[in-house]
């Protein structure tokens, strides 16, 4: 079985495996991993780029938790001016590509941003819509569907071309109506999901540690938040959240995902990957299908009429 079972396309590129690191994981690529096997990987997502140049959050900024971790590092990152000009050129991994995500808080931003990565021939942008947007106090944009279909509009109106993934936040009620919004808005690829939103408490120090939720404790709300936008919308999906083996990447991959993000399972098992990539082969040889492609929403009732309906 060749290594082109494992191919996928996610708006206007391709993939050489479904396998992308998630944001915020791995820097912005720069650095080689020697325990990092790159013939497995189909993309690497970098550290989420912001307009102006931000510190990040005082330390703590991890917390461990049963089954996860918060974080709250702040969106630290050089700005858009400084990554084009120092970091975007060290990420190229050959066969890999690179998915630059970026923040605004405003639509302009996000648009002044595009206009320079689009200008750089960069391959595919990655919008996180979990920050505020500044117009609507406390409010991430992809916590109401009209923000994200404006944020998402502005980024697609600069260039038609480049392919487009929004990444959601699970914090709102039904993720399905922010993921159509996105889709209506000109996304190629939806990104599910963000972290969950979590406090920690320090009692030591008297402090509380806002952040957002990440690992195993998370997978069953990723898996059901792609389990319901795939019924909804024609775009593919990124499956993230919480997977940790190789069986949560194809859980992700039955429930309706095209390709799947590891973030923090690299934290604590840095062959993750490896495992990952062995899964999709053995499944495909096993059941007897060609290409990974074709494992796609296999569990999800949108295709399996077998699927027996419970009530939730
Ligand atoms: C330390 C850390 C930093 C992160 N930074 C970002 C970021 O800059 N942008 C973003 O979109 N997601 C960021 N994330 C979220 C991950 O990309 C991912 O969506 C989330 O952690 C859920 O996946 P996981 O359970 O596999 O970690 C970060 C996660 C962690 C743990």
């Amino acid at each position: 079985m060749g290594i082109k079972t494992l191919e996928v396309k996610l708006g206007r590129i391709s993939l050489k495996t479904p396998i992308i690191i998630a944001s915020g994981i791995f820097s912005y690529g720069e650095i080689n991993l020697d325990y990092l096997d790159y013939k497995k990987l189909g993309a690497i997502t970098t550290k989420t780029i912001t307009f102006n140049p931000r510190k990040g959050n005082p330390q703590p900024r991890i917390w461990e938790t049963p089954s996860g971790m918060i974080n709250c590092i702040g969106l630290q990152n050089p700005g858009i001016k400084e990554f084009i000009n120092k970091k975007l050129y060290s990420i190229n991994i050959p066969g890999i590509k690179t998915i630059v995500s970026i923040s605004g808080e405003s639509t302009d931003e996000v648009k002044r941003m595009t206009e320079l990565l689009v200008k750089k021939g960069v391959d595919a942008i990655e919008l996180n819509l979990s920050c505020p947007n500044v117009n609507r106090e406390n409010i991430m944009v992809s916590q109401s569907p009209a923000d994200t279909y404006s944020f998402v509009k502005a980024v697609r109106d600069i260039d038609g071309n480049i392919t487009l993934i929004a990444k959601l936040s699970p914090n709102i009620t039904d993720i399905t109506e922010t993921a159509l919004a996105a889709e209506k808005g000109g996304a190629d690829v939806l990104n599910l999901i963000n972290t969950v939103k979590a406090v920690a408490v320090d009692i030591k120090k008297k402090r509380i540690i806002e952040g957002g939720l990440s690992g195993s404790a998370i997978k069953p709300i990723g898996l059901r938040a792609v389990f319901d936008v795939y019924k909804k919308v024609k775009i593919p999906i990124i499956g993230t959240g919480g997977i940790t083996t190789g069986q949560d990447a194809l859980e992700y991959i039955l429930m309706g995902a095209s390709a799947v993000g590891i973030g923090s399972g690299l934290f604590s098992n840095p062959y993750l990957i490896d495992k990952i990539y062995l899964s999709f082969l053995q499944f495909l040889k096993e059941n007897n299908i060609k290409k990974i492609s074709n494992a796609t929403g296999l569990l999800n009732e949108k295709k399996y009429k077998g699927a027996e309906k419970r009530e939730d």
